[in-house]
């Protein structure tokens, strides 16, 4: 049996976008859904309390960071993840591949696995398909993804073809090196780069190994946007409807909204989070640099159309003074303004897709954040 069910509601009449809900050992996930990251057991800034507050109903763990510190069978030791962090609702961990292949010339890609050399003190390291999986069962989160390997952009066909030829048998290793099924869910990872015939080929690889869901890896690292929608508008049609699909790595509200219409159910990104910390903030208007000095005295909130806790109490002056001054505060308020944001747009996405209106719903978002369509 698996680890997770996913239930497809409705299918919106304009845009063709799914609603729909994951039943997790950890609660239920209505999607399309926005996963807010928390890289180091610990979602940038905010406590649990604060993340239940804006609703968040599943986050994103890395399984690479917690394996090089404190250790997964540390991890293990407090019972597991969910207990460690203080967080009882569901948790998505990412395999590894994407974090250990941002590490450059740091390490050496084998069909046995990657050798890399520790961010933190160099040390030698070496994480297999099998490792990957042994490390994200001790923490055990509600869904784990397989260990892939995710191509760079731009890349040639040869070595696109070969790498998800990897990624391929990688997957069927993690398959068979995953010993709680029916409590964790794990997720295989289409490759493919930017050519359609290899998508197809990843497509139909992945999912004959047969997932409980699957994702859209290789995207988002670089490429122009245009050509990311139109990856994922031949891609995700051939995944299958009764199991959810997630696009890694996206997280801009243009995106969110785009892959939504092309038929995606999850997403994270570390984008809200991360331009909070430099004072950067997302609004229905689009994006407030609160840092800028032509918000020296602008007694406004970030966003007069939010209500959340920071736009209720706080002004763009005294957000700035606190970020200016790199006072925590500043990138707290932020943080909790952009999450908040985020999970009210696929709220409202949600919304739209129940009511059949997705495509006016693009229209009107666009219009107002400053996008072309
Ligand atoms: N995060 C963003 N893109 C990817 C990808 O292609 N693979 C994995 N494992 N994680 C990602
Ligand atoms: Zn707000």
């Amino acid at each position: 049996m698996s680890a997770i069910r996913y239930e497809l509601i409705k299918t919106c009449k304009q845009s063709g976008a799914r609603l729909g809900r994951i039943h997790t050992p950890h609660g239920v996930i209505p999607t399309p859904i926005f996963m807010p990251v928390g890289t180091q057991a610990t979602v940038k800034s905010m406590t649990p309390e604060e993340l239940k507050e804006i609703d968040a109903k599943i986050i994103l763990s890395n399984t690479y960071h917690l394996y090089m510190r404190p250790g997964h069978k540390l991890v293990e030791k407090a019972g597991g993840l969910h207990k460690f962090m203080n967080w009882d609702r569901a948790i998505l961990t990412d395999s590894g591949g994407f974090q250990v292949f941002s590490l450059g010339p740091l390490r050496k890609i084998t069909e046995e696995g990657v050798e890399f050399r520790s961010h933190l003190d160099g040390s030698k390291h070496f994480i297999s398909p099998e490792k990957a999986i042994e490390i994200e069962n001790s923490l055990g989160a509600d869904i784990i993804m397989a260990f892939d390997e995710c191509a760079p952009y731009p890349a040639s066909r040869d070595y696109v073809k070969n790498s998800l030829e990897r990624t391929t048998r990688w997957a069927k290793r993690c398959k068979d090196a995953h010993k709680y099924p029916d409590r964790q869910a794990l997720f295989g990872i289409v490759q493919g780069g930017m050519y359609r015939d290899l998508r197809e080929q990843s497509a139909k690889e992945i999912m004959e190994l047969d997932f409980p869901g699957y994702a859209v890896g290789g995207l988002s690292v670089g490429e122009p946007k245009p050509l990311m929608y139109e990856v994922l508008e031949y891609t995700t049609p051939l995944l299958p409807k009764d199991k959810p699909r997630y696009l890694m790595g996206v997280g801009s509200p243009d995106a969110l909204i785009e892959g939504v219409i092309r038929g995606i159910d999850m997403f994270d990104c570390v984008l809200p989070t991360r331009i909070a910390r430099n004072g950067t903030a997302m609004t229905s208007h689009g994006k407030v640099v609160v840092r800028n000095a032509k918000y020296a005295e602008d007694f406004l909130p970030l966003d007069p159309e939010c209500s959340c806790y920071t736009c209720r109490n706080y002004s763009r002056a005294y957000i700035r003074h606190l970020i200016k001054a790199n006072e925590i505060l500043g990138a707290r308020l932020i943080t909790y303004h952009n999450l908040y944001f985020l999970l009210k747009l696929m709220e409202n996405v949600r919304e739209a897709i129940m009511e059949d209106r997705l495509l006016d719903f693009r229209r009107e978002f666009f219009s107002k954040y400053g996008y072309e369509l």
